[in-house]
C-alpha cells in the first residue's frame, strides 16, 4: 500500500465517522443497500466474509458505485484477503492481530486495518508500521475508558471501534481524539436485509447521518 492512498481511504473514513458494518445475503441486496447508502449520504460498507457471497457483493457494488467506499470484514485468511482485494475492496478489516495477514495486505499493497483489545495488540500493529487499527469488540473490551486509557500511551494510533456500538454511545466514541470513524452492524443488520425491511433501514441510516450532522 503507497503511503498516500492509505491516509486517502482513513481520510474518508474520518469524513464519513461511520461505517455500516454488513453482512449480504446476495448481491441484489448488496446492490439495494448501496443504492440507499449513497442516496442517503453515508457512501461506504464494511462488508463481511460472514456471507458466502460477500466478494460478489463487492465486486458488484464497486461496479455499479464506484464512489462507494467499500472494506472487506471479518477476513481470516490470507487467502480471503486475496480474494476481497482481487473483488475490489479498498481496505482489508481483520476482526484481531495476524501478523501474517498484515504482512500479506502490506505485500499485496492494500490497506489493512487489524484488530486490536490489548495494549500488546497495538505494540504488535505499531512493530508493522500500522498506527490506525479496529478496537474490536469495542463495549465488551472496555468501552470510551480503555480506548482514553489507551491514548495516554499510545498518541499517534487511530481507533475505529466495531462490537456493540450503537445510536445511544456512537457519539461517545466519536468525541474521542484517537477516534477517527466507528463501525457497527445495527444500520443494516442481515435479518432486517432478509426480510426486506427497507423502510427501517434507510430510517436508521438517515437518522445516524442527522445524528452525525448535529
Ligand atoms: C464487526 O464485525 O465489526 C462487529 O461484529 C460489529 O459489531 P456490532 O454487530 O456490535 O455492531
Amino acid at each position: 500500500m503507497k503511503n498516500n492512498e492509505c491516509t486517502e481511504i482513513e481520510s474518508r473514513l474520518s469524513q464519513l465517522k461511520l461505517v455500516p458494518v454488513v453482512s449480504v445475503p446476495s448481491v441484489d441486496t448488496g446492490l439495494r443497500l448501496a443504492e440507499i447508502l449513497i442516496r442517503c449520504g453515508l457512501p461506504v460498507a464494511e462488508v463481511t466474509f460472514r456471507t458466502s457471497c460477500a466478494a460478489e457483493v463487492i465486486k458488484a457494488m464497486k461496479k455499479e458505485f464506484s464512489e462507494l467506499l467499500v472494506l472487506a470484514g471479518t477476513v481470516l485468511s490470507t487467502e480471503q484477503a486475496d480474494i476481497a482485494q482481487g473483488a475490489g475492496a479498498e481496505c482489508i478489516v481483520i476482526p484481531g492481530f495476524q501478523k501474517e495477514i498484515v504482512a500479506h495486505c502490506q505485500l499485496r499493497e492494500i490497506m489493512v486495518c487489524p484488530g486490536t483489545a490489548t495494549p500488546t495488540e497495538v505494540l504488535q500493529c505499531m512493530t508493522m508500521g500500522i498506527e490506525t487499527v479496529k478496537f474490536f469488540p469495542a463495549e465488551v473490551a472496555g468501552g470510551v475508558g480503555m480506548l482514553k486509557a489507551m491514548e495516554a500511551v499510545f498518541s499517534d494510533v487511530r481507533f475505529m471501534p466495531t462490537g456493540g456500538i450503537n445510536p445511544g454511545n456512537m457519539k461517545d466514541y466519536l468525541r474521542l481524539n484517537n477516534v477517527f470513524c466507528c463501525g457497527g452492524s445495527w444500520l443494516a443488520p442481515e435479518a432486517m436485509m432478509v426480510e426486506g425491511n427497507w423502510t427501517e433501514i434507510e430510517r436508521r441510516i438517515v437518522a445516524a447521518v442527522s445524528d452525525l450532522q448535529r
